[in-house]
């Protein structure tokens, strides 16, 4: 996979296969520390769940990520818990109340929200917003991890390094 730096901190990657956009995913889990909020943002199929399970291989969580096709909210168990939802199906913004967001937030867990649109105003500022869309071929996508916050900055430089020398 290729990486770049752009000046405003965002990295950008391009990845050419599944296993790629799964491996991106899993040296961020690595890195992740608990309080970690994350929205990926992207059409179907773009990658956002297979993002997520390596993520979750990252973080050594006991079980792997699935689309969640019915539950709003997934929790994996691991060393530092993860909340993944995926709230393709909300219809309102009075819905996501029902999830009670802050209390998922004030854990020392790692949240990833799919289709966040109803959430962004209730959770925090402070997070990393991941933009995937799909390239040339099948099989290419572009990542970019844009930092909303100082936590997120060394990060974001350590996996546009490793994506320079690794590949
Ligand atoms: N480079 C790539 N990165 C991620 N997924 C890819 C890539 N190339 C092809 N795909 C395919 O795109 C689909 C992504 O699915 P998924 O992660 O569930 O998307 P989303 O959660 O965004 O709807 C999978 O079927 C995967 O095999
Ligand atoms: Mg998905």
């Amino acid at each position: 996979m290729k990486g770049e730096l752009l000046p405003d901190g965002s990295g950008v990657f391009v990845t050419e296969h599944p296993k790629e956009t799964e491996e991106l995913g899993a040296r961020l889990g690595r890195r992740l520390h608990s309080g970690a909020l994350l929205f990926l943002w992207g059409d179907l199929g773009s990658g956002k769940t297979l993002f997520t399970q390596g993520i979750t291989v990252g973080l050594q969580a006991e079980d792997q990520a699935t689309s969640p096709t019915f539950a709003l909210v997934h929790k994996y168990e691991g060393p530092i818990p993860i909340y993944h939802l995926d709230l393709y199906r909300l219809n309102s913004p009075a819905e996501v109340q029902a999830l009670a967001l802050e209390e998922m937030e004030a854990e020392a867990a790692v949240i990833i929200v799919e289709w966040g649109e109803y959430a962004q105003n209730i959770l925090s500022p402070h997070r990393l917003e991941v933009f995937f869309q799909r390239g040339a071929g099948d099989f290419e996508r572009t990542l970019i991890l844009k930092p909303q916050g100082e936590e997120y900055i060394d990060l974001i430089k350590e996996l546009v390094n490793d994506a320079g020398f690794r590949d």
